[in-house]
């Protein structure tokens, strides 16, 4: 994730874990790279599908449990988060509307969903180039999409959007929304 890291260059990662207290659900944890931006009052959960991902988080605090779980099927009770949070992982989970009802279900209501996604381009020509480059680039990346739109597959799973940011001519986007 370093390539990546130094293209947002900048605070991404303390926004989209700064409204996260109490209850916290992180999913697609990938190595861990958000878990020292925590605030020390968030209890998180910190789900990650690929064993081998998890493996590689070995430095964290006392107030993070680790867990190998799919977005799509949250072992998490209704109504049990106070916040999700997710980075570059709408791009790869598989069924997204379905994982988006998942996160919905766990969060309590008036809870909040941050995210850091990249989508695909505004602009028509840009989206028909990635929907036309997607097969080749989910297959070279392992699995990750050029061509998703998750702030509308946020709206479309009823969230309450409360503001965006975004960069690289909206090609990253933070989603600031709440149950
Ligand atoms: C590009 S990585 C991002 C990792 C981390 N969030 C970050 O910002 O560095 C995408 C992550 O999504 C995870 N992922 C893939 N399928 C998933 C699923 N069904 N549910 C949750 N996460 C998934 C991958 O294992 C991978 O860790």
């Amino acid at each position: 994730m370093k390539t990546q890291e130094r293209a947002w260059n900048d605070d991404w990662r303390e926004w989209v874990t700064d409204k996260a207290h109490g209850f916290v659900l992180e999913i697609g944890a990938g190595d861990g790279v958000n878990l020292e931006y925590y605030h020390s009052d968030a209890q998180v959960i910190a789900t990650e599908p690929d064993a081998e991902s998890i493996e590689l988080i070995t430095d964290y605090q006392d107030n993070v449990t680790l867990a190998q779980v799919d977005a799509e099927d949250l072992p998490f009770p209704d109504e049990s988060f106070d916040a999700v949070v997710g980075t570059l992982v709408f791009c790869t989970i598989p069924d997204a509307a379905r994982a988006l009802r998942e996160v919905k279900r766990v969060l309590k209501p008036g809870g909040s969903l941050r995210l850091v996604e990249h989508v695909r381009a505004k602009n028509p020509v840009g989206r028909a180039f990635m929907q036309m480059a997607n097969p080749a680039w989910h297959w070279m990346t392992g699995g990750c999409n050029i061509n998703r739109d998750t702030l509308s597959a946020v709206h479309a799973a009823g969230f309450q959007v409360i503001g965006t940011r975004k960069k690289m001519i909206g090609l990253i986007i933070g989603i600031d929304a709440r149950k």
